[in-house]
């Protein structure tokens, strides 16, 4: 496989799985969620939930990666579990769901960049009518997804990689810079307070199921990305330093992102509500302030790194089902590409169409108790980020612990790290995947179903 061979070194794996971590989930999807669910309370759950729950997770998924060299569904059977490759192939389904809206979310990133070029520092009061310009974004979307296919194609995976080692630090630099700008505009503590003062009232049951969503999402967990990422890590490589290191920088990224965003929400006096919208509305007059030159600098750049960072995350999402097909039905792999990634762009039509611009899927569906319709982009947000992904992440735990069983992931673990079994890491890894992760998510899963599509709330 061209491109699973190109990484030996640990750094290659941190980086490859890093950069499928960071992403739109950070930049936009984070703050707006944060947003949307009443700040500093539900950064709070989601942190717990990065830690306590996700962190067991990712660590299994790699584990199982490294162990069977394979895609999801392959490496089920791999290890012996044929019944279970349909988890595998829950987690394609998942990935073929979420790349279709995070490639046309993509698109509009990568359209800011251009208006940013062109000085249009309007366009972030004229979002609503930018991404109703189906055939331009719909154009963006493909370009995108032409770039992500010519990417796995080509196994170049590995130079994306390194140059994201220098663009990802610039990105981070250029927030950091608008960080410490925001703070000094007007109402900038305001937003802070919003961000980082949590008020409990606002906790509500689907503050939590966003919560979770958001946290496997992010880390790019649930699906098996990193089941086929983790034949990159070398058989004496730390999988858990592997996995701090790789929590520690999709987190901090976000939390860095957030903490630009509700100063600068505060000081335009917009809403925090804003939805998908939020940074698209905000940004660009921000970066007016900036004056003509430094506006047009800084947000060109800025929207250029985060396309790039889109890129790094929608290569790993092609990758899993391109792995699938290829390994399991046998299809050369650059046919297994640009076939994957045309099935993928159509099935995001819909999602390009739902923003306004077609009735139809920008009033899809009403779930039952509902009061308002839901469009066809956030359907498939619901199904696939905030129902699968937590069930792909109960599953795969209980598949480890009890179905492959947990001495061989502990086995599997202690490759490179001979006291992992006798650590305190390692202690709390077992009782989560052989207890928290399986029940809690296995709970949290079926509360969410009922809440969200069923209207039935039987907590909070
Ligand atoms: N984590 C990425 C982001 O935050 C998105 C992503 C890439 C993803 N690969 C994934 C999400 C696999 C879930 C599963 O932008």
């Amino acid at each position: 496989m061209a491109v699973r061979s190109g990484f030996t070194s640990k750094f290659g794996f941190v980086a490859a799985a890093a950069g499928s971590a960071v992403g739109l989930g950070n930049i936009w999807k984070f703050p707006f969620e944060v947003g949307e669910n009443g700040g500093a309370a539900f950064v709070l759950i989601y942190l717990a939930f990065c830690f306590l729950l996700c962190f067991p997770v990712m660590v299994t998924e790699i584990a199982i990666g490294r162990k069977t060299q394979l895609n999801p569904v392959g490496a089920y059977k791999a290890l012996g579990f044929k019944k279970w490759s349909l988890l595998g192939l829950q987690g394609i389904i998942s990935g073929v769901l979420i790349l279709s809206f995070y490639n046309v979310v993509a698109g509009w990133a990568f359209g800011y960049f251009l208006e940013m070029v062109s000085g249009n520092f309007a366009i972030g009061s004229q979002f609503g009518e930018f991404i109703n310009d189906i055939f331009r974004v719909g154009l963006y979307g493909l370009i995108f997804m032409g770039a992500t296919a010519f990417i796995v194609s080509k196994g170049v995976s590995g130079g994306i990689e390194k140059a994201a080692k220098i663009l990802m630090p610039t990105l981070i630099v250029i927030m950091l810079l608008l960080v410490l700008y925001s703070f000094t505009l007007p109402n900038a503590l305001k937003g802070v307070e919003f961000y980082l003062l949590p008020d409990f009232s606002k906790i509500s049951f689907p503050v939590v199921y966003s919560a979770l969503g958001q946290a496997f999402f992010s880390l790019s967990l649930g699906m098996g990305a990193l089941i086929t990422y983790g034949s990159y890590v070398g058989k004496n490589d730390n999988i858990i330093s592997s996995a701090v290191l790789i929590t520690l920088a999709d987190v901090g990224i976000a939390f860095i992102a957030g903490l630009m965003m509700f100063p600068l929400v505060f000081s335009q006096g917009l809403s925090t509500d804003g939805g998908p919208g939020l940074i698209f509305v905000t940004l660009p007059g921000v970066f007016e302030t900036l004056g003509p030159t430094l506006g047009i600098v800084i947000g060109s750049l800025f929207f250029l790194l985060l396309s790039f960072a889109a890129l790094t995350s929608t290569v790993s999402l092609l990758e899993v089902p391109v792995a699938y097909i290829v390994d399991e039905h046998g299809i050369r792999r650059n046919n297994a590409v640009w076939l994957v990634a045309a099935v993928i762009f159509i099935v995001g039509i819909p999602s390009l169409l739902s923003n306004g611009y077609s009735d139809l899927f920008t009033n899809f569906i009403t779930y039952i108790g509902a009061d308002s319709p839901t469009s066809f982009m956030s359907l498939v947000e619901h199904v696939a980020n905030d129902s699968f992904l937590p069930l792909g992440g109960c599953l795969i735990s209980f598949f480890a612990a009890y179905i492959w069983k947990k001495e061989n992931l502990v086995a599997e673990v202690s490759k490179g790290n001979p006291n992992f079994k006798n650590s305190i890491v390692g202690k709390y890894i077992d009782f989560a995947i052989s207890y928290l992760c399986p029940i809690v998510l296995g709970i949290l899963f079926i509360l969410t179903v009922l809440s969200r599509f069923f209207g039935i709330n039987i907590i909070g």
